[in-house]
């Protein structure tokens, strides 16, 4: 067990080119860590920096008390699952599982019993006399899955471990690893693209962005529990970047009394929360942001609106168990959430929707940070 701490952490490929900047975040012993963020943005980055196989270019990594700037990978107690991981061709699968510990001269029933155990919970028996060549790319990656497992270790680093799995194991995998980790307790950085693995998996998640040019702009947006980040994301980035459907998020001005937003061809109470700020924005431009499924219509909603707004249907999404409608209002493309496709909307048609107006987020359009 270990809780892993990053301190001011910089990694610059070339001196021109910076990767990570300016990263300090602290990952608790026996936390699930999710890192999402878009292509590009660094997350194998630091996940190879604490693994050791990448150096840091400057701060301060630790793992429990210990300083691991210059500790070798294999010192460092961590068991990796890798983006694009590597499988032992000429060995079956129990000996890809097996051979991390048969290195470290662990006796062959315990070997036994934790391949066991591991391909019990991975779903791997019928496969462990296989070579990997005779596996599907998903069962491949349960077997690196697996050897990861079996060596018990300190922290888990898991680079998008089910990223090559069918929708329906990938479902299963993500309930699986979770209950693993819960129970195992092991430090965890797990890496994804995928919402709803960020959402239902980690005890918190580290948005992060690509940290560009400008020297004061780091990669860590938000670290916060997925409701926290879900009901109040901390700026803009996180706020486009978090929720499926996006966010919406328009252009709007706070009333000369600070008392409504002005957006959509529409006055908005501003909600408690932000009434504060509102006051010391008056009449200046903000971001309001509101999530589609606070745009609803009135004879569907179980909450209660004053607030409508209308415009003109764009395309309509049905999903089954809702509708997304996206429409155009004031020349600005808005999503909201239908329940039922009953009398799905047309393109062109006219749509009056109401807002849940408490449930608005406001950002200073500069420093893109949300108002509060
Ligand atoms: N060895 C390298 N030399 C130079 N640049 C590199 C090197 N490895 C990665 N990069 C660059 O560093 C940036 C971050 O890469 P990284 O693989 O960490 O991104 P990522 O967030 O994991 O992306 P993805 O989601 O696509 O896996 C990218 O722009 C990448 O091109
Ligand atoms: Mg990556």
């Amino acid at each position: 067990m270990a809780s892993i701490t990053l301190d001011r952490i910089v990694k610059a490929y070339t001196p021109e080119v910076t990767v990570i900047r300016d990263l300090s975040l602290e990952i608790r012993d026996g936390e699930f860590m999710v890192f999402v963020g878009p292509s590009g943005c660094g997350k194998s980055t630091v996940l190879r920096m604490i693994a050791g196989l990448e150096t840091i270019t400057s701060g301060t990594m630790k793992i429990g008390d210990r300083v691991v700037n210059d500790v070798h990978p294999k010192d460092r107690d961590i068991a990796m699952v890798f983006q694009s991981y590597a499988l032992y061709p000429h060995m079956t699968v129990y000996d890809n599982i097996a051979f991390g510990l048969q290195i470290r001269k662990i006796p062959d029933a315990e070997i036994k019993s934790r391949v066991q155990q591991a391909a019990d919970t991975l779903g791997l028996n019928a496969f462990l006399d296989r070579k990997p060549k005779a596996l599907s790319g998903g069962q491949r990656q349960r077997v690196a899955l697996g050897r990861a497992i079996v060596r018990n270790p300190s922290v888990f680093l898991f680079d998008e471990p089910l990223s090559n799995l069918d929708a329906e194991l990938r479902v299963h995998m993500r309930a699986e690893l979770s209950k693993l980790q819960r129970s195992l307790k092991t430090t965890t950085v797990y890496v994804t693209h995928d919402q709803v693995e960020a959402m239902t998996m980690g005890h918190r998640i580290a948005v992060l962005r690509p940290c560009g040019k400008d020297p004061s702009v780091g990669n860590l947006t938000q670290c916060a529990t997925p409701m926290e980040i879900y009901d109040a994301p901390a700026n803009l980035f996180t706020a486009g970047f978090m929720g499926t459907p996006k966010m919406n998020l328009v252009k709007a001005t706070i009333s000369d009394d600070g008392a409504d937003v002005l957006a959509c061809g529409t006055r908005l109470p501003v909600s408690p929360p932000f009434r504060d700020a509102a006051r010391r924005f008056k009449g200046k431009d903000v971001v309001l942001g509101i999530r589609p499924e606070h745009i609803g219509a009135a004879h569907e909603i179980d909450w209660h609106s004053d607030t409508s707004i209308t415009g003109t249907v764009e395309i309509p999404e049905p999903l089954g168990h809702e509708v997304i409608v996206h429409f155009q209002v004031q020349g600005q493309t808005i999503s909201g959430r239908l329940r039922s496709h009953a009398s799905l909307p047309a393109q062109g048609d006219p749509i009056t929707l109401q807002v849940r107006t408490e449930a608005m987020h406001l950002f200073d359009p500069v420093s893109e940070q949300r108002l509060s």
